[in-house]
């Protein structure tokens, strides 16, 4: 079978070196930043790589064996130069509608926009636009939409095996771009990718963030979420880590310990009148799997077949709208926002310098 030609933009840490980082991870299979995953892709080749640092440029090039020629600054001359297939963004989101664009134009085919997917509503609607008059096949990284546990848990959800699902709860939040982006996806995802209808959020120390219509920081937020279905979700900031429940009629989905720890209590009879209890059983079984790779993998097997992937851009379009959404609630004093959001004025706007990658596991 043919490969695919991929090139990553932004090649910093998720670009190409948060391996590093992540190695030795309990539930974190590698490889996980893009370029790993591309390489380790029998279907896709690293050709080319693009970052304004030359520093990070060059350590990209030798790690990933990228020759100097095929090493751009510029990354507009990169999208001439090399027609790359699949074009990897794995810049901060206030560069990512840019260079999406510029993909999509120059006549990409794939897109691996990393999250969070734009800085402002107005750029994810663009993005929609562009990606689907070209029918370019696109997934944003939040990487436990392909996590095989969350896959596991989605289906016993989906299947009916425990009931309706009525409640999602998430003990992080945190900062809304950075990671409530995932927490975000991961609740549409639990949830069989039904719309969100409303939200009422709080952004403990949003006054920092706001400059007018311009976010100065990263906010962190925590609010409520209804779905279409009826289904709630409780975005919170508890201190317990990155943990998230699925509560049905027939009992209740565990992922605890960052995806380290997964646990299943079934609703049973108690024996005593209607009375009931929840009885731990264990979770069923799966096999860890790394999440970049099988996300390249869905890229992959969409451009193969013409299908959709199983993220797309809506999906990433719907959880940038509930980050603006949260923003919204709390700028109207807590009140609740109804959805699809329309016009929001806001935009991230940080001066932050990107981070040093780590260039070598220690
Ligand atoms: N999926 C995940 O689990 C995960 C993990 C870490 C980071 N991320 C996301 O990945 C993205 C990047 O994070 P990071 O920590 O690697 O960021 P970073 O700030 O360290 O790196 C961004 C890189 O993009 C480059 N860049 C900026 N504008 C550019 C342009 N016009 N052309 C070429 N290069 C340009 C910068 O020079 C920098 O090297 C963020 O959106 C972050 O939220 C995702």
């Amino acid at each position: 079978m043919r490969t695919y030609r991929a090139a990553v933009i932004g090649c910093s840490r998720m670009g190409g070196f948060i391996d590093h980082e992540v190695v030795g991870h309990p539930s974190i299979v590698l490889p996980y930043s893009h370029a790993a995953g591309y390489v380790a892709c029998p279907r896709t080749e690293l050709a080319a790589c693009a970052d304004l640092r030359p520093d990070v440029l060059a350590a990209f090039g030798e790690q990933y064996g990228i020759p100097p020629a095929r090493r751009y600054t510029d990354y507009r001359a990169l999208l001439q130069q090399e027609q790359p297939e699949i074009v990897s963004v794995a810049t901060q989101p206030e560069q990512r509608a840019e260079i999406v664009l510029a993909a999509v134009e120059a006549g990409a085919r794939a897109v691996y926009a990393e999250k969070a997917m734009a800085a402002s509503t107005g750029e994810a609607a663009a993005m929609v636009e562009a990606v689907e008059r070209r029918g370019v096949v696109f997934n944003l990284g939040t990487n436990r939409r392909w996590h095989p546990g969350f896959e596991r848990m989605r289906r016993c959800i989906g299947e009916g095996e425990f009931g309706e699902l009525r409640t999602l709860v998430a003990y992080v939040t945190g900062s809304l771009f950075n990671t409530a982006s995932h927490t975000f996806d991961l609740l549409f995802y639990l949830n069989g990718d039904v719309p969100a209808r409303w939200v009422q959020a709080n952004l403990p120390r949003g006054e920092s963030a706001l400059d007018g219509d311009l976010l100065r920081e990263d906010p962190v937020g925590e609010g409520l979420i209804e779905y279409e279905n009826g289904v709630r979700a409780y975005a919170l900031n508890t201190g317990r880590g990155t943990e998230f429940e699925a509560i049905c009629d027939g009992g209740v989905l565990i992922s605890g310990n960052n995806g380290d720890d997964w646990q299943i209590r079934r609703r049973v009879p108690l024996g005593i009148g209607r009375h009931t209890t929840l009885r731990a059983e264990p979770f069923p079984r799966f096999e860890h799997a790394s999440t970049t790779l099988r996300l390249i993998e869905d890229l992959v097997q969409a451009l193969d077949a013409g299908g959709p992937t199983r993220g797309g851009v809506r999906i990433a379009r719907a959880n940038t709208e509930l980050i603006f959404a949260f923003v919204e609630s709390h700028r109207r004093g807590g009140s609740r926002v109804n959805l699809p959001l329309g016009p929001c004025p806001l935009r991230l706007e940080r001066a932050a310098a990107p981070r040093q990658p780590r260039l070598a596991a220690t």
